[in-house]
């Protein structure tokens, strides 16, 4: 009997998605305190016609100073966005220089501002030129760090959905994370998973599935229709700090934990997740970054209703701080 056939299949990889605007540092450190993701993808670092000094890169990955891993020892990787292949490929090497855990690069943003000036999700309709980019940015970084690429289906149809991830995979991606949504779906539901299925069926490299897992039953759901065991976990993992856990325990055969009793869980994130908001962004700039993660929190949690409508009215950092200080002296009296 062939040994290999025996062999245990490696466990899924989980990474944690790029999320402009939501999944900064702070967010990262937190939500990886709890879950051992494979690794991260950082916000977008846009490129244009310069070549970006070491801080642009730190700034979106302070983690960059401290082996490119988070506080919880998950690796990040940055994201670059652009639509220059020669810029792209000077600025990817200067990135190397700082041992980034790897660097991807998005062909998947719809935001109008960035699609006026040809970068993110509108070069998919162009596969030559994404074969260009990949290719002078797989030159530029030489084997040196992991090399990725995350896209979408397409622009307005699917019908250069396999041609745009061919020549990312020719080009010299070693791994594409496909988003199964055009961008003119942009996030709404469904995500067609089938297509990730196609894509991974006629690409050489491997192929992780993202899109619309928010909970246990959808990431089954996808693996059946994506044919992928890898998946890309963006929303659902910032609304379920314990998502990555509840789909260990599930692929283990445990029990898997209710969201109501994990509550106590996850107030402890959004006092720390609080404090890193505070120590580093201007307080104006806080409250903003607090609801955001709270809104995607009372999907699951039915406490963090109640937390968010409370401090929606809330304007000042200090309101903020006198709420969250009445509830850590409840939440440590309830634990002692
Ligand atoms: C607020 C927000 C910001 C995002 N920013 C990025 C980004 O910087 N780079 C990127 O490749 N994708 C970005 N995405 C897309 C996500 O990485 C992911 O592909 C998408 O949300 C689908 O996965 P999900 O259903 O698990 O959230 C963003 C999505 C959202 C909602």
């Amino acid at each position: 009997m062939n040994a290999q056939l025996l062999a245990p299949l490696p466990s899924p990889r989980f990474l944690l998605a790029p999320m402009e605007g939501m999944l900064d540092s702070r967010l990262r450190e937190v939500l990886t305190s709890v879950a051992q993701y494979d690794w991260c993808v950082t916000e977008f670092v846009r490129v244009t016609d310069t070549l970006l000094p070491h801080r642009s890169y730190r700034r979106v990955a302070p983690e960059l100073s401290f082996g490119a891993r988070t506080a919880g020892g998950v690796p990040v990787r940055v994201q670059l966005l652009g639509s220059d292949p020669g810029c792209l490929a000077e600025n990817a090497a200067r990135l190397v220089d700082l041992a980034p855990a790897g660097i991807d690069l998005n062909f998947g943003c719809p935001a109008p501002v960035v699609n006026r000036h040809g970068g993110g999700a509108v070069l998919l309709d162009t596969p030559q030129v994404l074969f260009r980019i990949v290719a002078a940015v797989a030159r530029a970084i030489g084997g040196r760090v992991p090399f990725t690429a995350k896209m979408r289906l397409g622009v307005r149809d699917k019908g250069r959905a396999i041609e745009a991830a061919l020549a990312l995979a020719d080009g010299g991606a070693e791994l594409l994370v496909v988003h199964g949504r055009t961008k003119e779906e942009a996030y709404r539901p469904p995500a067609h998973w089938e297509w990730i299925a196609r894509i991974a069926q006629a690409v050489h490299v491997p192929v992780v599935a993202n899109g619309e897992i928010w909970t246990v039953d959808d990431y089954l759901r996808c693996r059946a229709a994506s044919e992928r065991r890898d998946v890309m976990l963006g929303r659902g993992a910032v609304a379920d700090p314990f998502l990555v856990e509840r789909l260990r325990d599930r692929l283990a055969g445990r029990e898997i934990r209710s969201w109501s009793a994990d509550w106590p869980r996850v107030l402890p994130l959004i006092f720390a997740y609080w404090s890193c908001v505070r120590r580093d962004l201007e307080p104006r700039h806080t409250p903003g970054r607090l609801k955001q993660w709270l809104n995607l929190l009372r999907r699951n949690y039915p406490q963090a209703e109640v937390l968010f409508q409370q401090l929606k009215p809330l304007r000042e950092a200090s309101e903020i701080d006198r709420q969250l200080q009445a509830r850590t002296e409840v939440h440590s009296r309830c634990v002692a």
